[in-house]
């Protein structure tokens, strides 16, 4: 075989004269005035090869027929490109080969898109060829980031002390909020082995074994409804430490941080992060991720609409509700029809109506505005607003108004096209209540998880203001995506029964489900915290993409199937019989 000397993107004008060898795929062949040319494309990059009849006819012959994707090898000589051809797109664009030799390695069937541009395949067709999709240079691109956060965020535990310690895929189950996806054993019929939603209750063992600080970079599966930034099997960065308050695992993720957003994409994250309490940042952009590459903040309305006389919202602010809205920088121009549309979209986030009001040079102008004129001042020095911007509100229940609102804010920015994506804003949520009521489950639920402890000062109201109590976890926000969550943990016994206690898993349960964590927080259980970043999120951000499936190599549909194998598939009768299996 004609091996290379030299990958598809590495020649040079200093390399004209020398004689290589290059292997790859065809990208483009086209003939020209009784020349024909072919891009040959590599990981490397892409290099353009002559071939002329002079060289010899079997050699013309042979690169008449390269379609794309053929893979060959070629002889050739690097020569510089006329001056009319150079293209200074291509970093090998001062040279060309010129051919003496091919071999075709193995020729390629007509592809079912282009790997030159991705949008010719429908999504469900590239992910049934995804081989083909991932030699786009998109792909190629995303794939060759993530390898280099993962390496930097290797070292960077690495230079700081921490180890990397993997931990189960086949274990007992344990609650996270999403359901489990279950592994039968063969060798216990009837029993079950859970593969890990994440590691946590691992990490917290290691910490017990003195490990101190332990960090891994894993799979994680989870059987929940998928989303775009959601897959069942998914990456975390899972760390956890002994010895710690939330402080220090902050701090310490912030420099990580830092330091992978500097060494992938050359972009300096100032320190610390902002920090906002869970009750702000919903009252202020309507969730618990909010995007701060932006502006328009929810500011609630309630005292100024008591002395309005729109008697919609007066009967909300009465029954315990409230007003609130936001100003839409240049949002007056917006269409009868644009409104009427975000109405409907305020609609299918719960809330009842979508009232709006117009800046102009002579004040507020709408249908509600001549409720408003003892307010129209006030409103507007409020909102600092300007002629040309709109007023957009809703009044309701409390939580529907400001999520509501922070739809629309999102909804409207990406509209107005008013969000940069070279910017990168991070910050914490800290606060989170410790539980929230489940109308699903009738019981309490943990916001974070079962092991995530009460802020101390908080304890003793967990029997009596339960509501009012707040976990000692935070989250991690770059531009409105949760990258990462932990918290602190409960390290003693009493601090975990409590909790469980309030969760409603009584004595016996507890012992059942997490025997093997009471026992071992028993035997001299170090106080922990840690945390665990979406790893997908995180290199989705640095790619600048917006679905994670395309810093997934093989990723899975919204469905969690595999369109390329056709997982999941049935398996063989034998199989489920050896597993003691029937289906039902
Ligand atoms: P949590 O459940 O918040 O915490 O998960 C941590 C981070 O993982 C990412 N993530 C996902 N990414 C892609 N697809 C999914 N289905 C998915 N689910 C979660 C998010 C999230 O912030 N053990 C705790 C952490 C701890 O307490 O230390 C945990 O798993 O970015
Ligand atoms: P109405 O008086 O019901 O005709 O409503 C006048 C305007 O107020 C309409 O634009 C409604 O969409 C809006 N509206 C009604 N209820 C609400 C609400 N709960 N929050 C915000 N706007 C509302």
């Amino acid at each position: 075989m004609l091996k290379r000397t030299v990958t598809c993107g590495e020649l040079r004008k200093q390399h004209s004269g020398q004689t290589i060898i290059l292997n790859g795929w065809v990208n483009r062949r086209r003939d020209l005035g009784g020349l024909i040319f072919a891009d040959l494309r590599d990981r490397y990059g892409m290099t353009q090869v002559v071939f002329d009849p002079e060289q010899g006819k079997e050699l013309f012959a042979k690169a008449h027929k390269l379609g794309a994707e053929d893979v060959i090898a070629v002889r050739g000589i690097v020569r510089n490109r006329p001056d009319e051809a150079i293209n200074t797109e291509m970093p090998t664009g001062d040279i060309e080969i010129l051919a003496n030799e091919i071999t075709i390695l193995n020729p390629a069937k007509t592809l079912p898109f282009l790997v030159t541009d991705r949008s010719t395949g429908l999504e469900d067709l590239r992910l049934k060829y995804r081989y083909l999709e991932l030699r786009t240079k998109e792909l190629q691109n995303t794939i060759a980031l993530r390898h280099k956060a993962a390496q930097s965020v290797r070292k960077f535990y690495t230079d700081n002390n921490f180890l990397e310690i993997e931990t189960p895929f086949l274990m007992k189950s344990t609650p996270e909020g999403a359901r489990d996806y279950l592994v039968p054993s063969r060798n216990h019929k009837g029993r079950f082995y859970a593969l890990p939603q994440s590691p946590q209750t691992y990490k917290q063992l290691l910490m017990i074994s003195g490990f101190d600080r332990y960090f891994q970079i894993v799979k994680c599966f989870r059987d929940e409804d998928l989303r775009a930034d959601r897959q069942p099997e998914f990456t975390q960065i899972d760390v956890e430490m002994t010895f710690v308050e939330e402080e220090d695992v902050m701090e310490c993720t912030e420099l990580m941080l830092q330091r992978v957003f500097k060494d992938v994409i050359d972009v300096d994250l100032d320190l610390p992060f902002p920090k906002m309490s869970y009750e702000e940042a919903l009252a202020t952009y309507g969730s618990d991720k909010p995007d701060l590459r932006f502006g328009m903040k929810i500011h609630t309305l309630n005292t100024l609409m008591a002395q309005s006389e729109f008697k919609v919202f007066q009967a909300v602010i009465g029954s315990g509700g409230v007003v609130a809205g936001i100003c839409v920088p240049g949002g007056a121009k917006f269409s009868r029809k644009q409104i009427d549309d975000l109405t409907e979209k305020a609609r299918s986030w719960g809330a009842k109506g979508l009232a709006f009001a117009k800046v102009s040079e002579n004040g507020l102008e709408s249908g509600i505005s001549k409720f408003l004129s003892a307010i129209e001042t006030k409103l507007i020095r409020k909102f600092d607003a300007q002629a040309g911007d709109i007023f957009l509100f809703i009044a309701d229940e409390q939580s529907v108004t400001y999520p509501a609102l922070g739809n629309l804010r999102q909804t409207v920015a990406k509209q107005l096209n008013i969000i940069s994506k070279n910017i990168f804003k991070p910050l914490w949520v800290t606060r989170f209540p410790l539980v929230e009521w489940s109308e699903e489950d009738q019981r309490y639920i943990a916001v974070h998880h079962p092991f995530t402890s009460a802020v101390p000062e908080e304890r003793q109201l967990m029997k009596t203001r339960l509501k009012n109590v707040h976990a000692r976890a935070y989250d991690v926000v770059i531009n409105g995506q949760e990258i990462g969550g932990g918290s602190i943990r409960n390290h003693t016994v009493a601090m975990q029964t409590e909790m469980f206690d309030v969760l409603g898993i009584g004595k016996e349960e507890a012992e059942a489900k997490f025997g093997f964590l009471l026992d071992a927080l028993s035997f001299g259980a170090p106080p922990h915290g840690g945390i665990a970043l979406g790893f997908d999120r995180l290199v989705s951000i640095l790619c600048r993409v917006d679905n994670i499936r395309d810093v997934i190599a093989f990723p899975k549909t919204t469905s969690a199937a595999s369109l390329m194998d056709g997982s999941p598939t049935t398996v063989s009768p034998q199989q489920l019989k050896e597993l003691g299996i029937k289906i039902v």
